[in-house]
């Protein structure tokens, strides 16, 4: 197979069970697919890529709509798209997220008071923490259970496999006992009880299709917000001028920022998987039916003819807009809490720097480990010193 540099823009890589698949690496290639009718996000469709076992498990799980096709899938992201709203998130969620980064940022300052002269871990100190609780938070976990649940979490979203399909079979069964309380007292504002009382009691959903729908919410983002977040200080680190920047206008920069990091490291570069449903021809490729096409969007987002300089980390690229970035995929299947994430790393980044302006790293960048080849990118640990 040709290595990365030589490898023409579309051609087929063997997956983990032996099958082809095509690989897109172009940016405007990916647009095109993620955009065509003629391609399926359902996992069942024949020859959709699964790139590890866990996938081929999936399959007989009840279907949520990331993996149907439209009508379908446009009817039940519906039934959560108010919550994600700017508006919704503006009013409703940005609270949250500032009380609960302002007290997971009190913990870790503890922490770092703590370890003197040592120094503590980003990752299982700061970046697990805030986005976790936020979304436990969005969904109406009581408060009591959070802490246990973040430890879950913790392990979920290591770099273990066999460890975080334990941890989420666990979460999974304390989802469907939460679900369950709220069918007999939903509260007022969080997600399931939404669920509960607009779908499931109208008979529009079965209970077992929220339990599924509320776990998606629950861990659709959390691995690449927690991968965001260590990534995106790790790399600011490494950028001192542009870190300098961001200290003087944290509240202006964030957003171009947020952005960059969502280009620059794509954190859910392996989730635009799909199926050819009919024959067509992309890129001047044809795929046939019943072929599995990868969207490679984390090479899409250094695809030299959409981003000058493509391999650069700059917050401050000009005309760069939010949509240009495949960071939250593209089309139809286009990441529905984009703006409910990309609020929540402004104010990640904004609250960190600002407590903590003498933030550095205390480990040589050569000695960090990155999460293995076939899992979303993201580094095990970022030890830091917060003075
Ligand atoms: C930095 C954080 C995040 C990144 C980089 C990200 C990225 C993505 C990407 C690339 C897709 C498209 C997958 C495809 O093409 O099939 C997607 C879809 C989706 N994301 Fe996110 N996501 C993030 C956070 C979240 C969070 C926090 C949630 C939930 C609260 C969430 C919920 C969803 C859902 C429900 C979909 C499916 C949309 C659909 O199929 O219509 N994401 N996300």
């Amino acid at each position: 197979m040709p290595d990365s540099a030589t490898r023409p823009p579309i051609s087929q890589v063997k997956l983990y069970d032996g099958k082809l698949a095509w690989l897109l690496t172009k940016h405007r290639d990916c647009c095109e697919a993620l955009a065509s009718p003629a391609l399926s996000a359902d996992r069942r469709a024949p020859g959709y890529p699964e790139i590890h076992a866990g996938g081929h498990k999936a399959k007989e799980a009840i279907p949520t709509f990331v993996n149907m096709d439209d009508p379908d899938h446009a009817a039940q992201r519906a039934m959560l798209e108010d919550e994600f709203t700017p508006e919704t998130v503006e009013r409703k969620w940005r609270p949250v997220m500032e009380e609960v980064v302002d007290a997971v940022l009190d913990e870790f300052v503890a922490k770092g008071e703590r370890a003197g002269d040592e120094p503590i871990d980003l990752v299982k100190e700061f970046a697990v923490h805030a986005p976790t609780r936020i979304i436990y938070r969005a969904l109406g976990v009581p408060a009591a259970d959070v802490v246990r649940l973040s430890r879950d979490s913790e392990i979920r979203n290591s770099t273990s496999r066999n460890a975080a399909e334990t941890a989420n079979l666990e979460l999974q069964k304390y989802i469907g006992g939460l679900v369950k309380q709220k069918m007999q007292r939903p509260d007022s504002g969080d997600i399931i009880s939404r669920l509960v009382t607009e779908q499931l009691k109208p008979g529009h959903l079965t209970e077992d299709q929220v339990t599924t729908l509320a776990f998606l919410v629950l861990t659709a983002g959390n691995a690449a917000l927690i991968n965001s977040i260590s990534l995106g200080v790790l790399t600011l680190l490494q950028h001192p001028d542009q870190l300098a920047d961001f200290k003087k206008r944290p509240e202006e920069l964030a957003p171009q920022l947020v952005t960059e990091i969502t280009r620059y490291h794509t954190a859910s570069g392996l989730n635009s998987r799909r199926a050819v449903k009919q024959d067509i021809v992309i890129g001047g490729q044809l795929l046939k039916m019943g072929e599995g096409v990868i969207c490679a969007v984390q090479a899409a987002n250094r695809d030299g003819e959409k981003f000058a300089d493509p391999d650069k980390f700059d917050i401050h690229r000009p005309g760069m807009r939010p949509e240009d970035t495949l960071g939250f995929g593209f089309g139809a299947h286009r990441c529905q809490a984009e703006f409910f994430s990309r609020t929540q790393l402004e104010i990640v980044f904004v609250k960190l720097f600002k407590r903590l302006p003498g933030l550095r790293l205390a480990k040589a960048e050569t000695e960090l480990v990155y999460s293995e080849p076939t899992m979303n990118v993201g580094v095990e640990e970022v030890p830091v010193y917060l003075a």
